[in-house]
């Protein structure tokens, strides 16, 4: 089990049963970690939960069972042995010590990097519940406040390595990718290039005090492209289970591709290995971008009007202006020409 955990507003220490800000979700996929098969070897009534302080994502680890193998011909899973070579080294195995830091963290974390985006949301849409496949667990724990006014706001920043912190933070959240995306894998803190946004839940206190907490976060690759420019590539994408569903991760790509199309260096954005449901999410993303720019309505649209070559440099014009790569281009104005037969 996964947990996000919050702090209490009123500042007092979680405990046993108190700790009702606890958003428990499973892991997706957990053969990167266990291997193929997705088994541990030896326990009975095996629980494992890793929990986080939902802004800072410190991490809590907790392991336990009825019984265990005493063979040692055959000795149990050294479980925590394994874990350990995917996660930073510095989480806590102290309930106690953990809702501390839970505490302390909620108010002191504040997101890094560049913000670059916002948006809000009535607090019934902004959250919805933890799902997924019930293996071994993971989850993260934050606060009870609710935003001013029922509204919840959510805010996008952007990180680069360079970002003080934000290498120690990564190793804190790149754990997401193995339990959600299917085939994810660490990327290498050695290249220098790569990109972030993470997205966050901000929260507001009765005392006027923010408090953040880790919705999901995407990272991209900037490639040299011919001559002179450079093509984006999307990597890797993951919205926490308890946020999916509602709007969240079109949020993020939305503002990815806006950020995208601000920045004059950058000639399109592609996507490295998309999931289904990501490949889905973008083309609904793209679709609304490309209806609201009015280019079903353009008079060269759908072989109408024009003569065939100006048809061509329309379409390549538009595909440059909107830096969508050639593929999904041409995947889209496939999809507003069915559109218009509907
Ligand atoms: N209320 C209710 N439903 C909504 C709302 C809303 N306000 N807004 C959007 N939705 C619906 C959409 O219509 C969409 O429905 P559909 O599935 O029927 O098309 C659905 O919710 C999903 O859209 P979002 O909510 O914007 O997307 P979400 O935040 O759930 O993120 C994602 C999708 C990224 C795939 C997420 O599920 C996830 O992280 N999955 C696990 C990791 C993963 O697969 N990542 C992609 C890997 S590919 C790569 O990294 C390159």
């Amino acid at each position: 089990m996964l947990t996000p955990v919050r702090a209490h507003e009123d500042d007092e220490v979680l405990k046993g049963d108190e700790r009702q800000n606890v958003q428990p979700f499973h892991p997706e996929f957990t053969y990167p970690i266990f291997g193929e098969e997705e088994m541990i070897f030896g326990y009975k009534n095996l629980d494992v939960s890793l929990e986080f302080s939902s802004g800072s994502l410190r991490q809590h680890l907790t392991i336990s069972h009825s019984a265990q193998l005493s063979s040692s011909a055959t000795p149990p899973d050294d479980i925590e042995g394994i874990l350990y070579k995917f996660i930073p080294p510095d989480y806590s195995k102290s309930s106690e010590d953990f809702d501390r830091l839970v505490q302390e963290d909620s108010l002191k974390f504040k997101p890094l990097g560049e913000k670059i985006g916002e948006y809000s949301r009535p607090a019934w849409k902004a959250k919805g519940k933890g799902k997924g496949k019930k293996t071994n667990g993971a989850g993260t724990t934050g606060s009870s406040e609710e935003g001013k006014e029922g509204e919840v706001k959510f805010e996008m920043y952007k990180t680069t390595w360079n970002t003080p912190g934000f290498r120690e933070y990564h190793r804190r959240m790149q754990i997401f990718i193995l339990f959600f995306i299917e085939g994810g894998s660490y990327v290498h803190e050695d290249e220098d290039a790569w990109e972030f946004i993470t997205l966050y839940e901000r929260r507001t206190r009765s005392t006027g005090e923010d408090t953040y907490h880790f919705v999901g976060y995407t990272s991209v690759y900037p490639f040299w492209c011919y001559p002179d420019s450079v093509r984006l590539r999307l990597s890797q994408f993951v919205i926490l289970p308890p946020y999916q569903q509602l709007g969240h991760g079109s949020a993020l790509y939305s503002t990815l591709y806006q950020h995208v199309l601000s920045r004059p260096e950058v000639a399109e954005l592609t996507v490295e290995d998309p999931a289904e449901a990501f490949e889905d999410l973008r083309d609904r993303n793209d679709l609304r971008w490309l209806v609201e720019q009015g280019v079903p309505d353009d008079p060269l649209f759908g072989q109408i009007g024009g003569t065939r070559a100006e048809r061509v440099k329309w379409e390549m014009g538009l595909r440059k202006k909107y830096k969508i790569a050639q593929r999904q281009f041409d995947r889209l104005l496939e999809m507003l020409l069915l559109r218009r037969l509907d």
